[in-house]
């Protein structure tokens, strides 16, 4: 994703939303461990402390009190479904209220058939064939991310997801790109002129005070290497750029890219901008994605929990903590229902929770109000041919632009096949604004505009169809992560990170880790633990 960009007067924690926002939580993690502010005994304590489920056995071990509890899980997202799995262990009687059609919140994946109605009333019936699908929030894993922990246990298969891709492409207009370049390309030109930048400085002696003879040396034979130097220091590019004609068999050597660009014409262009988000925490290939859909997951978890113990369309209208515990009023069906319980683990948006009608108390709503929601969008485009990969030699990765769009993901399944599916943008905040505010046809002939300058006229031609994902106008999400200055942590989110009276909360929001179902479960099962450790008690 693009790296951030930091105006004049951005403050520190802004800096850091903004890395949050388009690097990843993970990425903001390692940048306020570059600023020296990363909440090392949170996350040391996360890692110390492992997740002990709840058991039965807690129960009945000697002089243990209490019994399991009811409990209501307002919510069937990640968290939701996390909470009702690991209590339903220990033989809690859970009831999951999820206000849309299906469970998986955020986690979302869409096929053919599938109609979504947005908060206008406007409908897409997503037109893709059969094995086609996109995955509108959550797409890919990390390989420390417990979410694939999950996978394991409820028996989801995954495989990889190319979160990089040397083949791939970078355009940024606004420098006055005239093409888009191969990511192998712009890397090259990139490393080799900095490379050399750096010989230069290092043998005229400009270095000298900070660097040891022996160090010069080092860091000389790095660079030559790093930056494909010649045995003069200098970058004239070598075929870690690519060829215009690949190598084959003796006699035809093939023909490697020519027309280096001067180095004022790379850093003009910005392409660096791009590479560091690779290193991030959150980002890092290997990635994996579950085979089939991302939503594999919360079906998985509905089938672990019981089905029975589910009610979807069933939005909750109002919030009650009791003397000796909650009451819950929800719809279903047309009618209004009310359901009583020992407690209640409230998983809503922050957004969304402070609509509903409650008696938590000014301070929860304040803490609640505090919370913004950040937007994102992406676009399905399911093509007649897999053009990207027969003409472009694309299989997998991302192509990052300045355009509108931001990003456009190639498939990480179904390669060699006869048909399938790109996300033709992702975007995040005002670029995801500009296409909400669009009729969904209005989205496609944007998205096809600005494909076609990247791809050409087959990015249009081979469109077999579409479907647009607008997270700012799903009902009952309305966001698709969240703005949360001094983090989860922070004094003003206080009265959400503790039980109020009944009442828990969780969600990806009060987690190190927003924008991920790893943060989502992590909140989770902290409040998990916490509930049962006052129920064993009580
Ligand atoms: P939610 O999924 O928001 O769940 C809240 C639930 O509450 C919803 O089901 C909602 O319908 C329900 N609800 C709301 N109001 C009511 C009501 N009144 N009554 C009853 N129920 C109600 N994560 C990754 O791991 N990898 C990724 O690559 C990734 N990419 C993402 C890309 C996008 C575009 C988005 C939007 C998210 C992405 N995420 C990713 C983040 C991931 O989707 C979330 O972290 C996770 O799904 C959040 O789960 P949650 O349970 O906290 O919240
Ligand atoms: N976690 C989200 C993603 O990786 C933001 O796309």
């Amino acid at each position: 994703m693009a790296e951030p960009q930091v105006g004049t007067g951005t403050s520190r924690r802004a800096f850091l939303r903004s890395v949050g926002v388009t690097g990843g939580a993970g990425a903001m993690f390692a940048t306020m461990g570059a600023l020296g502010l990363a909440p090392t005994a949170a996350y040391a304590a996360e890692k110390e402390a492992p997740f002990r489920a709840p058991r039965h056995g807690d129960f009945t071990l000697q002089g243990r009190k209490g019994r399991p509890a009811k409990v209501v899980v307002i919510g069937g997202g990640i968290a939701g479904l996390t909470s009702a799995y690991e209590l339903g262990k220990a033989g809690y009687d859970c009831t999951v209220l999820e206000a849309r059609d299906r469970v998986g919140g955020r986690n979302l994946t869409v096929r053919g058939g599938d109609r979504l109605t947005d908060i206008n009333g406007v409908s897409q019936t997503a037109g893709f064939s059969k094995g086609q699908y996109m995955n509108a929030g959550p797409a890919r894993l990390a390989q420390w991310m417990v979410t694939l922990d999950y996978c394991r246990e409820l028996g989801v298969p995954i495989e990889v997801f190319t979160n990089t891709n040397a083949g791939a492409l970078i355009y940024n207009e606004t420098t006055g790109m005239k093409a888009p370049v191969q990511y192998r390309t712009a890397k090259a030109d990139v490393y080799g002129y900095v490379s050399e930048l750096l010989s230069k400085a290092t043998n005229s002696g400009a270095l000298d005070a900070e660097l040891t003879a022996d160090d010069k040396e080092r860091l000389l034979t790095f660079l030559k290497s790093y930056g494909s130097l010649g045995s003069d220091y200098t970058y004239t590019g070598t075929e870690h750029r690519g060829f215009n004609v690949d190598p084959g068999a003796a006699g035809a050597p093939g023909e490697k890219l020519g027309d280096v660009p001067s180095l004022s014409d790379v850093f003009a262009s910005n392409v660096g901008r791009y590479f560091s988000f690779e290193f991030g925490y959150d980002q890092a290939m290997l990635m994996f994605q579950p085979v089939g859909g991302m939503d594999r997951i919360p079906m998985a978890f509905a089938r672990a929990i019981g089905e029975e113990k589910i009610r979807t369309s069933a939005p909750v209208t109002d919030i009650k903590n009791t003397t000796d515990g909650v009451q819950i009023t929800y719809t279903q069906n047309g009618r209004t229902r009310t359901i009583t319980a020992d407690y209640c683990i409230a998983t809503l948006a922050p957004h969304i929770l402070a609509k509903t009608s409650h008696n938590l108390g000014t301070a929860v709503q304040t803490a609640l109000r505090a919370v913004k929601p950040s937007y994102a969008s992406k676009i399905g485009l399911e093509y007649k041919s897999r053009w990207w990969e027969r003409d472009f030699r694309i299989f997998g990765g991302i192509t990052e632009t300045d355009l509108d769009l931001d990003h456009i993901w190639y498939p990480s399944y179904g390669h060699l096949g006869e048909r399938g599916l790109i996300i033709g943008y992702y975007n995040t905040g005002a670029h995801s604004d500009v296409y909400s505010a669009l009729t969904p046809p209005q989205r496609l002939e944007r998205a096809l505009d600005q494909g076609v300058k990247i791809h050409g006229g087959k990015y249009r031609s081979e469109l077999a169809a579409s479907y647009s994902h607008q997270w700012k106008l799903v009902p009952y999400l309305e966001g698709a992560w969240h703005s949360m200055p001094g983090g989860p942590d922070a004094p003003a989110y206080a009265p959400l990170n503790t039980a109020q009276g009944h009442v828990y909360f969780a969600g990806d929001y009060l987690s190190y880790l927003d924008a991920w179902q790893h943060g989502a479960i992590s909140s989770a099962r902290k409040v998990v633990t916490e509930l049962h450790q006052r129920v064993l008690a009580s």
